[in-house]
């Protein structure tokens, strides 16, 4: 039996978060053998917001694909490419916008909400408003049946949906599968000081952190203020080493909750043994990561051989869409 297609992407806006490789990462590596695979840093959607200031798409680039195989992802099993190597994605992009009526762009969510958020930059452009259709793009060029995404994505796969639909109505032929969503299962991880993680909080942990970074962050974090002597009894659940303990050490996290609870143990102890849990998850992938950045050459044969597989795929379903729509050979 042939394997299901999934897509999924990227932007390329710098390097990954542990929130990443728990929301995302984990996710895409475990759907890599049951499913043909499509993973694509997609830099003409980050351009959408970053139109100003592009300097640092291609850096961005390297170092995302870097954090995706040092986490696991296979350049042998999975298709690895850069979405602006593959045109057919523009292509589709403009066909499906022949039919795409306004309204249903308007009323995505995540539009003006990301309109009001991202108030310096000016947003009121073609583009952005299209980001949902150059999504749909991606992901019907290959016509993926799922897409491995977090919530906040569940509108752009709605409107994939419809546009599928749409197309294969006006074209009278049940050419575009309507994708499924699998939703990534997101363990919500809070910065060091308890806030949402965020760059500009400056409380990341990212996943290129060498180990005794690693360390000093974990001794960082805010625990239970109200907690004063190590042996008063601690209240977990306002820690924020507790909710890494929840995520990275789940087999002990009920007795580090009671010990806590009693008062038996110390948030500085705590955190010691918390720190030696995540660096022993992150260290593999930080020694990878090292590796990788070295070869630089060996990166970009994975996204051009990743993009001739792409390409291939893309340019087959591309001459079957052109048909549909009367514009293949004379
Ligand atoms: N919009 C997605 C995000 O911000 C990225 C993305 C672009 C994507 N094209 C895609 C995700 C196609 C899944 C499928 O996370």
């Amino acid at each position: 039996m042939e394997k299901k297609t999934i897509f999924s992407g990227m932007r390329p806006t710098g390097r990954l978060q542990l929130g990443n490789l728990l929301g995302a990462l984990d996710n895409w590596i475990k759907l890599q053998d049951k499913y043909r695979c499509l993973f694509c840093v997609v830099d003409w959607h980050a351009l959408t917001t970053a139109y100003e200031d592009p300097a640092l798409l291609k850096e961005n680039t390297y170092e995302m694909v870097i954090d995706w195989l040092a986490a696991g992802l296979d350049p042998e099993e999975s298709i690895i490419f850069r979405q602006s190597d593959v045109k057919e994605h523009a292509e589709l992009h403009l066909l499906l916008s022949m039919f795409t009526p306004l309204s249903w762009l308007e009323r995505v969510p995540t539009y003006k909400d990301q309109l009001q958020q991202l108030k310096d930059k000016n947003l009121s452009t073609y583009g952005f408003l299209g980001y949902p259709l150059l999504m749909a793009a991606d992901i019907l060029l290959y016509r993926a049946e799922a897409v491995p995404v977090g919530e906040d994505q569940i509108p752009h796969i709605e409107i994939t949906r419809e546009i599928a639909r749409r197309f294969n109505h006006l074209y009278q032929k049940p050419y575009f599968p309507e994708p499924e969503t699998i939703l990534n299962k997101v363990k919500v991880l809070p910065g060091i000081d308890g806030r949402k993680m965020s760059k500009s909080y400056g409380n990341t942990i990212s996943m290129s952190d060498r180990p005794d970074e690693v360390r000093k962050k974990v001794r960082q974090m805010i625990t239970d203020p109200g907690r004063v002597r190590k042996n008063d009894p601690g209240n977990p659940s306002v820690c924020t080493a507790f909710t890494f303990h929840g995520v990275f050490n789940a087999e002990e996290v009920a007795s580090v909750e009671q010990v806590c609870r009693r008062g038996e143990i110390g948030c500085v102890e705590c955190k010691k043994q918390l720190a030696e849990r995540l660096v022993s998850y992150l260290e593999p992938i930080y020694e990878r990561r090292q590796a990788l950045q070295k070869e630089k050459n060996y990166i970009r044969e994975i996204l051009a051989d990743g993009a001739k597989r792409a390409s291939a795929l893309a340019a087959e379903n591309m001459a079957e869409i052109r048909e549909l729509m009367n514009l293949g050979q004379l």
